[in-house]
């Protein structure tokens, strides 16, 4: 049997999820170096639905300001504009994914608990490694297994015998997607983020978060996701579609320098955000 390109097979995929129009204006207003708040807040401010949701997390404990942030504008000069684009995007990547199939359903929500899991992770290993684009890596990691949820969603049949293989052989779903498939959710997840215009630095991750190394100048970035998502399956954080650990990647855990004495503290803070996260978006 011969093994189907997965660009031919991203192509195939019509109703392949896009971005609402706002959030993609957003992100090309967060390009431009010549935009201003006053810009990005009027984009904002005329989505309803965006305002809102922008306001509720942004006053949520997930920031922890000391006040209350009234307005979207106040929220942007906050936050940064990057921030803001991570956010919307979340929110919207949430939705796009969201009761598309009852029957898988309950899948997906695993799915999500688990890169809700490594989102938090990676904010919360940035944090500790002195990071300068903790929301960046936040999405990171909720983005890094994208490709799970297209192939779920957009390629079941593939999917199916993608589970039937991790069943029977109790292996890792990258090995049984290369071994039945001939590609990776990470090759799709990276085809999906390119079609969306994301940052390099975001498709950079989802391509390489099992082998930094490959990531070149975002290696850093992309060994954190990769330690997160170890962590997170470690804690029980949602499915990630098989039930194997992850190795752990050897330059990866050299390139980061984590003190190992940290590990304990780093899952603990882990688990504590994770909670109040979740909480919060359900
Ligand atoms: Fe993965
Ligand atoms: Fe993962």
């Amino acid at each position: 049997m011969s093994i189907p390109d997965p660009q031919k097979i991203i192509e195939r995929i019509d109703d392949l999820p896009t971005l609402p129009r706002t959030v993609l204006k957003i992100t090309e207003l967060v390009n431009d170096p010549k935009s201003s708040a006053k810009d990005l807040a009027r984009v904002i401010t005329d989505d309803q639905v965006l305002t809102a949701r922008l306001l509720k997390l942004v006053n949520s404990s997930f920031y922890g300001f000391p006040q209350r942030i009234p307005t979207v504008t106040g929220a942007i000069v906050l936050l940064g504009f990057d921030a803001i684009r991570n956010l919307l995007l979340t929110t919207s990547v949430f939705d796009l994914f969201a009761n598309r199939n009852r029957k898988m359903k309950q899948d997906q929500e695993r799915f999500w608990d688990h890169s809700l899991g490594c989102a938090v992770g990676a904010k919360v290993i940035g944090n500790y490694l002195r990071h300068d684009k903790i929301e960046e890596l936040f999405v990171s990691g909720l983005l890094h297994d994208i490709g799970k949820i297209v192939e779920m969603m957009f390629l079941p049949h593939e999917f199916s015998r993608v589970v039937a293989a991790i069943k029977k052989e109790n292996i890792l779903m990258t090995t049984a997607e290369n071994k039945v498939l001939g590609y990776n959710h990470a090759e799709l997840g990276k085809l999906l983020a390119e079609r969306w215009n994301l940052p390099v630095r975001l498709v950079q991750v989802i391509a390489h978060h099992h082998q930094p190394n490959n990531a070149g100048s975002f290696a850093m970035e992309a060994a954190i996701v990769h330690l997160a998502d170890i962590f997170c399956r470690a804690l029980n954080m949602g499915y990630g579609g098989d039930n194997k650990i992850p190795p752990l990647d050897t330059q990866a855990w050299e390139l980061l320098k984590i003190d190992s004495s940290a590990i304990d503290t780093i899952m603990g803070t882990m688990h504590r955000e994770y909670h109040d996260i979740s909480n919060f978006i359900s």
